[in-house]
């Protein structure tokens, strides 16, 4: 199969689809790879690197999407893509359909054949294309909440770990999903004194048992979070009701239970947050106080670290793109289940139920269209 790789033009997107060792293997089972010029620079790959791994390098992105049957991507195509497109067209990339309307309406039109990294999924129900981004914004939450915590930053002006004769920091994390555990490793890892909380019972006796000595865990509702809120000098959001906005867990009157320097990193703020004065950020401007209390509310927080954000995406992304190149798309779904939840928008019909409904668009049953 013939792949291409464009440059992200999405402001501010670093990340690359494909990396050097995923060339690699593409050719390994016959396959060509064509990536645009620069697609790997942001995350530290040169062209040189891609084409000593048998790349052809293409200047523009026209000839990209024209000479491609398959395209792997990071972002969801911009408006300036939609009409390179073609029909039958394989777009493998994060769409996000259920936000964008416009988006929906244009591949509709372009009768591509759209596989959504959000929506392939395993039969436990996770989400193996996300994993790897919430496993990234969890460990960046601490180094970041460590450096708002610093004085001249705007933090209290505590050192997680403490030193000898000094107590470490307390450290709060909201849900023990990915970006909790990741986020409570890291914490723990530094010295800190972590509690993670989470509804599941199931999911606080699993950290129980495999977390350091310096990590707890206690049931979330009001009442203990609020106490927790007391001692705590970091808070981490981390939150997830799968398909539906956060639930607010830290309201605006518990601010002022909390020491002013207190940091507040709303990892959820993609789903809405789940502090009540959490607004989503930037990376240019990442933080804000209210009451006296940081926040921190990056949306894309993996943005920041494309280097490590791109490795840990195409480790898991480059398996089921081989999927998809040795069998074609139809027979790689059908062999797939995994990646047959993936398709959303198929030829013109929209096969997937969320994206339907989000745009009051008529559904097709996905086997209509194999
Ligand atoms: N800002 C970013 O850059 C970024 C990057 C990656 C992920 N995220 C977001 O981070 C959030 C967490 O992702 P994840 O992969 O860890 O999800 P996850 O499903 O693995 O974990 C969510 C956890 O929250 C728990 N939970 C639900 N309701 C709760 C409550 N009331 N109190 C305490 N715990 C509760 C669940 O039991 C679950 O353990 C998501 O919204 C995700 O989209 C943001």
């Amino acid at each position: 199969m013939i792949i291409g790789v464009p440059k992200e033009i999405k402001n501010n997107e670093n990340r690359v689809a494909v990396t050097p060792a995923g060339v690699t293997e593409f050719l390994k089972y016959g396959h060509s790879v064509y990536v645009q010029t620069e697609a790997g620079k942001g995350s530290g790959f040169t062209d040189e690197q891609y084409a000593a791994a048998g790349a052809t390098i293409l200047s523009a992105i026209e000839e990209v999407y024209a000479i491609a049957e398959m395209i792997i991507k990071v972002k969801e195509p911009i408006e300036s893509e939609y009409g390179l497109i073609k029909e039958n067209q394989l777009l493998f990339t994060y769409f996000h359909f259920a936000s964008s309307e416009a988006l929906t309406h244009a591949m509709i039109e372009r009768k591509a054949v759209c596989l959504a990294y959000e929506t392939v999924e395993r039969a436990d129900r996770s989400l193996p294309l996300l994993v790897p981004m919430s496993e990234v914004a969890g460990r960046m939450a601490i180094q970041e909440g460590a450096k708002y915590l610093e004085k001249p930053m705007g933090g209290f002006g505590i050192l997680l770990g403490g030193v000898a004769g000094v107590k470490p920091a307390n450290v709060l994390v909201l849900g023990g999903g990915i970006v909790g555990t990741q986020a409570a490793k890291m914490a723990a890892g530094l010295g800190a004194n972590v509690t993670i909380v989470d509804i599941s019972l199931a999911r606080l006796r699993y950290l129980e048992d495999i977390m350091p000595a310096n990590v707890d865990t206690v049931m979330s509702n009001e009442y203990n979070i609020r106490d927790l809120i007391k001692s705590s000098i970091l808070i981490i959001g981390g939150v997830l009701i799968p398909g539906a906005k956060a639930p607010f867990l830290i309201t605006r009157d518990m601010l002022k239970l909390m020491k002013p320097g207190t940091v507040m990193v709303d990892v959820a703020i993609d789903q809405g947050g789940c502090f009540e004065t959490s607004k989503a950020t930037t990376h240019e401007d990442p933080i804000y106080e209210v009451d006296g209390v940081v926040h921190y509310c990056v949306a894309n927080m993996p943005g920041a670290v494309p280097y490590t954000s791109t490795l840990a995406l195409t480790n898991a992304t480059l398996p089921y793109a081989l999927q998809l190149a040795n069998k074609g798309w139809q027979n790689a779904c059908s062999a797939n289940e995994e990646l047959m939840k993936g398709l959303n928008v198929v030829k013109g019909a929209v096969v997937f139920k969320g994206v339907s409904d989000a745009w009051n668009l008529s559904y097709t049953d996905v086997n209509e269209v194999l």
